[in-house]
C-alpha cells in the first residue's frame, strides 16, 4: 500500500470562495473528495491543510516515519518559510518524493510569489493548472513509481 499524504497550507480550506478568478470554483470540500475518490488501487490518499506551519512540519515529519509520498501545497509559505524548506529537505533526502503543486501559476502574479524556497529541495513542481495540478502530481507519483 502506498500512503500518498496531500498537504496544504494556509488559507486553502477557503477554496471556492477565497479569489475565485485566481483559485477557480471548486471548493475545499469538493477539492478532498475528488483527490480522496482518485487514489487507485494499492493507493491512499490522505489530504490535510493547515495554517499553521508547526502542524505542516510536523505531517512531513510523519510522512517520513510512515514512508509517504508527498503533494504540497505550501502556500504563502511557499514565499518565505525555510523551516518548511528544511522539513521538506527531510523527507527527499530519506528518498521520498515531495512535489510541490499550485493551483495558480505564481511566475505569472506578483513578483514576491516568483520565489519559491520551497522547490530547490522538492522532487518536482507543478503549477498553473488550477485544482488539476494535484492530479497530475498523483499521475507524476504513479509515474515514477512504475
Ligand atoms: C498558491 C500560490 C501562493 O502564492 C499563494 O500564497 C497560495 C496558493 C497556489 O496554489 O496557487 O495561497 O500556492
Amino acid at each position: 500500500m502506498t500512503r500518498i499524504l496531500v498537504l496544504n497550507g494556509p488559507n486553502l480550506s477557503r477554496l471556492g470562495t477565497r479569489e475565485p478568478d485566481v483559485y477557480g470554483s471548486t471548493t475545499w470540500a469538493d477539492l478532498v473528495s475528488l483527490l480522496e475518490s482518485a487514489a487507485q488501487t494499492g493507493e491512499e490518499v490522505v489530504v490535510r491543510q493547515s495554517n499553521d506551519e508547526a502542524e505542516l512540519i510536523g505531517w512531513l515529519h510523519e510522512a517520513v516515519d510512515t514512508k509517504s509520498e508527498v503533494v504540497f501545497n505550501p502556500a504563502a509559505f511557499t514565499h518565505y518559510s525555510y523551516a518548511i524548506r528544511d522539513a521538506v529537505a527531510i523527507v527527499t533526502s530519506a528518498g521520498l518524493p515531495v512535489l510541490e503543486v499550485h493551483i495558480s501559476n505564481p511566475h505569472a502574479r506578483e513578483e514576491f510569489r516568483h520565489t519559491s524556497v520551497i522547490s530547490g529541495v522538492a522532487t518536482g513542481v507543478i503549477a498553473g493548472f488550477g485544482t488539476d495540478s494535484y492530479l497530475l502530481a498523483l499521475d507524476a507519483l504513479r509515474r515514477r513509481r512504475a
